[in-house]
C-alpha cells in the first residue's frame, strides 16, 4: 500500500466582482485641486449630453466589513456620441471619495450605475437666439459635453462661456478644451467649418491675476461683462442659460435671472434657464 499525502489546496479567494464596472482608459490631473479622466462606457448606456451618473469605488463597510459601492452624482463630460465617458473632479484631501479617486490609474475599475438624470437638457429650455453657459470650478463638466454636442450649435446662434475659478490654473482644462474644437471632426463636418465662431469664452479668476479678475455674478451687475462680450443684458425673448457652480452661485445667478424676466425650466416644462449643483466632496 502505498502512502499518498493529501495536500489540501485551498482555492484563492475570488477576486470579488465589482458591480457596474467600467474600466480608466486614461487620467489627467490638471492642478494639485483637480483632474479628469476617461473610462470605457457601458454598452447599455444612453444619455442626453449635460446629464450626470452615480460614480464610485469600492469600499468596506466599517460595521458590517463588507464591500459596499461609495458613489457620488459626478456630471458626464463627454458628448452623448462618445464611445468613452469623460469626467472632471475635485480632489479633496478628507473627501470620503475623491481622496481615494484622485489616485485611480489607467486599468483600474469604477463603479458606474448607468441611469444618466439632470436638468442642464437642451430639452429643458425653450426655443432661443443665444445660449449661456454659466460655471465655477468643476462645474464646467457638463459644458465640456455641451460644448462638443452638435444640437447646441443646431439650436443656437451664439454660445457665451463663463468660467470662475480661484486661479489661473484651474481654467485650464476649460480652455484648452475649446480651443480643441476647432479641430473637432465631427461638429465642423455636421455644422460646418467655422462652427467654433459661435462661441464666446469668457474666463475669470476671483484669486490669481488673471486677464479678467471677478466674480461673472459682479461683473454682470456691473455691466462689465456684457460690455466686454457685446451683448445689451439678458432677456426672455433671446437667452436661454445653462448654471453649474457651488450652491452660493447657483442661487445669486438665479435671482439675477429672475430680475432679467427669465423663468427656471425643467424636463417636463422647459423655460429661459436651468440649475444644477456642481459635485463636491
Ligand atoms: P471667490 O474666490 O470670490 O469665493 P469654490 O472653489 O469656492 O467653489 O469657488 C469657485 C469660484 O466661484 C471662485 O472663483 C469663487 O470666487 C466663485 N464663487 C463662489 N461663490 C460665488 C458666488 N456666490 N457668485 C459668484 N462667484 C462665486
Amino acid at each position: 500500500m502505498t502512502e499518498t499525502t493529501v495536500t489540501e489546496t485551498k482555492p484563492a479567494p475570488a477576486k470579488k466582482a465589482v458591480p457596474d464596472a467600467q474600466t480608466v482608459t486614461a487620467v489627467k490631473h490638471w492642478t494639485d485641486r483637480l483632474f479628469s479622466f476617461r473610462c470605457t462606457r457601458p454598452a447599455s448606456l444612453r444619455f442626453r449630453s449635460g446629464e450626470f451618473v452615480m460614480i464610485g469605488l469600492m469600499t468596506t463597510d466599517e460595521k458590517t466589513g463588507r464591500e459596499k459601492p461609495l458613489l457620488r452624482a459626478y456630471s458626464i463630460a463627454s458628448p452623448s456620441w462618445d464611445e468613452e465617458m469623460e469626467f472632471y473632479s475635485i480632489k479633496v484631501e478628507d473627501g470620503p471619495l475623491t481622496s481615494r479617486l484622485q489616485h485611480i490609474k489607467v486599468g483600474d475599475e469604477i463603479v458606474m450605475r448607468p441611469k444618466p438624470v439632470g436638468t442642464l437638457v437642451h430639452d429643458a429650455l425653450l426655443p432661443g437666439k443665444r445660449i449661456w453657459f454659466f460655471a465655477t470650478g468643476t462645474g464646467f463638466a457638463p459644458f465640456a459635453s455641451l460644448l462638443r454636442e452638435p444640437q447646441t450649435y443646431e439650436d443656437y446662434d451664439e454660445i457665451i462661456i463663463t468660467h470662475t475659478c480661484r486661479e489661473a490654473g484651474e481654467l485650464t482644462y476649460g480652455r484648452e478644451l475649446i480651443e480643441g474644437l476647432k479641430d473637432d471632426e465631427l461638429l465642423n463636418e455636421v455644422i460646418g467649418e467655422g462652427f467654433w465662431k459661435k462661441i464666446k469664452y469668457y474666463p475669470t479668476t476671483t484669486r490669481e491675476e488673471s486677464a479678467k479678475m471677478g466674480r461673472i455674478t459682479d461683473l454682470m451687475r456691473s455691466g462689465e461683462a456684457f460690455r466686454d462680450l457685446g451683448v445689451d443684458g439678458m432677456n426672455a425673448e433671446t437667452d436661454r442659460a445653462m448654471i453649474c457652480g457651488n450652491l452660493a452661485f447657483n442661487l445669486e445667478l438665479k435671482d439675477m435671472f429672475e430680475e432679467y424676466g427669465l423663468e427656471e425650466g425643467a424636463n417636463s416644462d422647459p423655460k429661459h434657464y436651468v440649475v444644477e449643483k456642481a459635485f463636491l466632496d
